[in-house]
C-alpha cells in the first residue's frame, strides 16, 4: 500500500509540474556545467580533452531531453537526472536559446 501511495503521489506531482528553468539552472550547475560551462557556452578544456567541438547550447537545435536520457555522440546519458530535474534542466537549456 505504501508503494501505491508513492506512485499516486508521484503522478499527482507530475501533473502539476511546470518545468522551471530557474530550478533547472541549479541542476545544470551540478550535472552539466563541468562540461558545458556555466551558461552552456562550453568548457574549452573538456572539448579539447574529449576531442569534440562543444557547440554553445544557446545555438543547439538538439532535443535536450533525448540527449540527456540517451546521450549523443561523445556525450553519455546523464542517468542521474530524472523526473522534475530532467524537465527543469531541459527548460533551462531552452531558455538559453536566443
Ligand atoms: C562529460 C561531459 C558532459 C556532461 C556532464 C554533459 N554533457 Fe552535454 N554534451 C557533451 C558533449 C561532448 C556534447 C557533444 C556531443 C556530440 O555531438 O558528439 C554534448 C552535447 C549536448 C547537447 C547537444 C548539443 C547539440 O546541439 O548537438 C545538449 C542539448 C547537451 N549536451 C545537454 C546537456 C545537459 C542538459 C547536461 C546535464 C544534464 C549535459 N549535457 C551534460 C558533454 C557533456
Amino acid at each position: 500500500m505504501k508503494i501505491n501511495f508513492l506512485i499516486i503521489a508521484a503522478l499527482t506531482a507530475s501533473s502539476t509540474w511546470a518545468a522551471d528553468a530557474t530550478a533547472g539552472k541549479a541542476v545544470f550547475a551540478t550535472k552539466c556545467k563541468s562540461c558545458h560551462g556555466a551558461d552552456g557556452e562550453g568548457n574549452p578544456a573538456i572539448a579539447k580533452a574529449m576531442k569534440v567541438e562543444m557547440k554553445p547550447l544557446s545555438a543547439s537545435t538538439a532535443d535536450a531531453n533525448a540527449v540527456v536520457t540517451k546521450g549523443q555522440g561523445k556525450m553519455k546519458p546523464v542517468s542521474s537526472v530524472t523526473g522534475a530535474d530532467l524537465d527543469n534542466v531541459v527548460a533551462y537549456v531552452k531558455s538559453l536559446k536566443k
